[in-house]
């Protein structure tokens, strides 16, 4: 109970800083919120995404599960995000993994793992689709990190593939799309792929409105 005892007491201070600051800031913030990004993350706890991004409360919207993948059939996913694009109206969304990802690793090892398999088989497909070039890498860890990368990459292709996306994109003209890899070791984003309105969507993947 005492780590329990000590964030609620944390929670006390900060909230008291941000009131002498401005004695008003949480009553503005109460009333709305305007958010510029959605942030889709691991939910690794070292990877929190309003600190590394610098971001204050109401600036970002937050989706995060197990290495930070975009399931097509993920309920939870689909919600945030039409909400996020059709309601919100972000213009950005980042996807964003990191390096020595336990999600990814655990893909890349042909241990059980019970219920999670099923999760993680989301990035077994991309370890499948990319093995010959991941296979080349001498490391273990350098290989685990390629695909995280690769994983981001193709979680922003499926972003791309839902008509939440392509609807936005036809009319809105946003948003833009980031794949984002975070080093834990420097604590630096690296953006690797960006996608927006104009990003040609293969014809299977393609909707008409
Ligand atoms: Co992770």
């Amino acid at each position: 109970m005492e780590k329990i005892k000590k964030l609620i007491l944390e929670n006390k201070a900060w909230a008291s800083s941000k009131i002498q600051l401005d004695e008003k800031y949480f009553e503005n913030m109460a009333e709305d919120q305007n958010p510029e990004y959605l942030w889709i993350g691991c939910a690794d706890s070292r990877v929190p995404p309003s600190e590394i991004t610098n971001t204050d409360p109401g600036e970002m919207f937050v989706h995060r599960n197990i290495a930070n993948l975009v399931v097509h059939t993920d309920m939870n996913l689909l919600s945030v995000l039409s909400y996020a694009v059709e309601h919100l109206k972000v213009r950005h969304i980042i996807v964003c993994g990191h390096y020595n990802c336990g999600g990814v690793k655990a893909a890349m090892s042909p241990k059980s793992l019970g219920m999670l398999n099923n999760w993680v088989r989301n990035i077994k497909d991309v370890y499948s689709v990319n093995k010959s070039e991941i296979d080349l890498i001498k490391s273990n860890v350098d290989q685990v990190n390629r695909l995280v990368e690769l994983n981001v990459i193709d979680q922003i292709k499926n972003l791309a593939h839902t008509s939440i996306i392509q609807q936005a994109w036809k009319e809105q003209k946003q948003p833009y799309i980031h794949g984002m890899v975070y080093d834990l070791k420097t604590g630096i984003l690296k953006n690797m792929q960006s996608l927006g309105p104009d990003y040609a969507v293969d014809e299977a993947h393609r909707y008409e409105f």
